[in-house]
């Protein structure tokens, strides 16, 4: 149970969460918490602390203190924690997934295959980093003009300092560990601020690093209100790097951070594009898995459908019916379609919905909502003036635009202020790798659902989706800086011969 067991420690005598700080489980001098609402019950479930500013002071000067040491930290000893962490993390999948129920309301299975793969993405970055940390550059000076061969330049990769990572609700492990683990093989310590829904899930895989041994102040982890602390944390001087995952925040952050390198990762309207020569059944599987799987709440599902007109009636008919069969209800269940995070979530989802209904979109299915649950809805017959053409609704409504030509598709996904991912569907490598090439996204999928993983993949968006690639070799660069040793010699020297 969450909370308990080798867990107990992280929840103070009242039931409110610990705070993560120099090792130690901590109450916040503020004395206030913050509640994190059940989407299924929409009452209190969970409390953790409100930190204060002077809390993350202290939390950053310790995470400063500790970089230090762990710079110096052997790279195989740095991995052997990390492979610690990762084991002690799938031991205890059960209660974590069990937080994601109830705090985002993530189907059980779900929750639980976010636990394992954070494990194995943990694991894969101590390899990987062992592998690409321990190897740097040797150049010499005479292949640039004017040089004879009197300097030998060495390069290496060392850590930035102090990673701040702010990962989102929808995967408040998973994409919490894709930040922390690359910081920490590259010899950087970390400071997490979790999602308030997701915040007590993160803090139990805070506990698993904790129980794996990691020094004290390497790693922590702060709670509280964005009001409070968000932007003193992102704005502070003692932070060398910012990876984050979000939404429009992203772009304040962006504009409000310093000199320091950021990695950011803000939704997409990924596209599907479906041409007339496509396994219409294959897009179809993949379109309901893309655009309905965890309720549409994936900045990587299908977001619009681009089906060209002469085989859309087919395509709409397949995915209705297997939008049919989607089980909607509680997240204990296990079933396809739960409650969205909050209620602000679906009363903007009903806002595009109505807004599209008003201006003529078909339904292919009645339009239903209980609180925060929505039956998935299928809207066909979208046209550009409708902002669900554009708009990223983070639900399990999705609309289809028909198409009379490849480059409408082209033309409406380039349109996006968004370039995320996108998907093709065609029997015609030709025509896929054409269309790719021209699809302004960070990454196109053919015949399959845009998705992240493997989580080693390059993971990238242009436009508003994003800065910089992630996926485990390009974050643990990121999270490194180049040093250069020049050795110059009295006289030039060549190789023998
Ligand atoms: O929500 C954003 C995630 O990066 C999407 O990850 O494709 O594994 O669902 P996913």
């Amino acid at each position: 149970m969450a909370g308990s067991g080798v867990f107990a420690e992280i929840r103070d005598g009242d039931g409110v969460f610990r705070y993560y700080s120099d090792g130690e489980w901590k109450a916040s001098a503020s004395g206030k918490s913050v509640p994190i609402i059940n989407p299924t019950t929409r009452s209190t479930h969970f409390k953790v602390q409100a930190c204060t500013q002077e809390e993350v002071n202290k939390i950053i000067e310790s995470a400063k203190a500790a970089q230090k040491l762990w710079a110096k930290t052997p790279l195989w000893k740095r991995a052997e924690l990390l492979h610690r962490a990762a084991a002690i993390l799938k031991e205890h999948k059960a209660p974590i997934a069990e937080c994601l129920v109830k705090e985002i309301a993530k189907p059980a299975k779900d929750a639980v295959t976010e636990v394992v793969r954070s494990g194995d993405l943990i694991s894969y970055c101590a390899e990987e980093g062992v592998r690409i940390l321990g190897e740097g550059k040797f150049l010499v000076s005479d292949s640039f003009p004017g040089n004879e061969r009197t300097k030998y330049c060495l390069t290496s990769k060392i850590p930035l300092g102090v990673v701040l990572a702010i990962p989102p609700f929808n995967y408040p492990v998973n994409l919490a560990v894709s930040k922390i683990a690359p910081a920490l093989i590259a010899g950087n310590s970390i400071v997490l601020k979790p999602p308030t829904q997701g915040a007590v899930a993160a803090l139990h895989m805070v506990h698993c690093f904790h129980l794996a041994g990691f020094p004290r102040g390497l790693i922590s982890c702060v709670t509280g209100k964005g009001s409070e602390i968000g932007d003193f944390l992102t704005m502070h001087p003692g932070i060398s790097c910012i990876s984050f995952t979000g939404g429009d925040t992203g772009v304040a952050i962006s504009k409000k951070a310093g000199m320091i390198p950021l990695q950011m990762e803000l939704g997409g309207k990924d596209a599907c594009i479906i041409l007339e020569d496509a396994d219409v059944d294959l897009a179809a599987a993949n379109v309901v898995k893309g655009g309905f799987s965890y309720s549409g709440q994936r900045c990587t599902a299908v977001k619009v459908v681009l089906v060209m007109e002469s085989v859309a009636d087919k395509l709409v008919e397949k995915v209705n019916a297997k939008v049919q069969k989607l089980t909607v209800g509680a997240p204990e269940d296990d079933c396809d379609i739960t409650p969205v995070v909050t209620e602000s979530s679906a009363n903007f989802i009903e806002g595009l919905v109505m807004d599209a209904k008003q201006k003529g979109a078909t339904f292919c299915q009645e339009y239903r909502r209980e609180g925060n649950l929505i039956w998935p809805l299928l809207l066909d017959h979208v046209q550009p003036d409708m902002r669900i053409a554009w708009e990223e609704p983070f639900g399990p409504v999705l609309p289809v635009i028909r198409i009379n030509s490849v480059e409408e598709g082209i033309h409406h996904c380039n349109a996006s202020n968004f370039g995320l991912q996108g998907c093709v569907f065609t029997r015609d490598i030709n025509k896929a790798i054409l269309i790719s090439d021209a699809m302004e996204t960070g990454t196109v999928q053919i015949n399959s659902a845009p998705a992240r993983g493997p989580d080693h993949f390059p993971f990238q968006g242009l436009k508003d989706s994003g800065i910089g690639s992630q996926g485990i070799t390009n974050s643990i660069s990121m999270m490194t800086k180049i040093k250069t040793t020049v050795i110059n010699l009295p006289a030039p020297s060549y190789t023998m011969g």
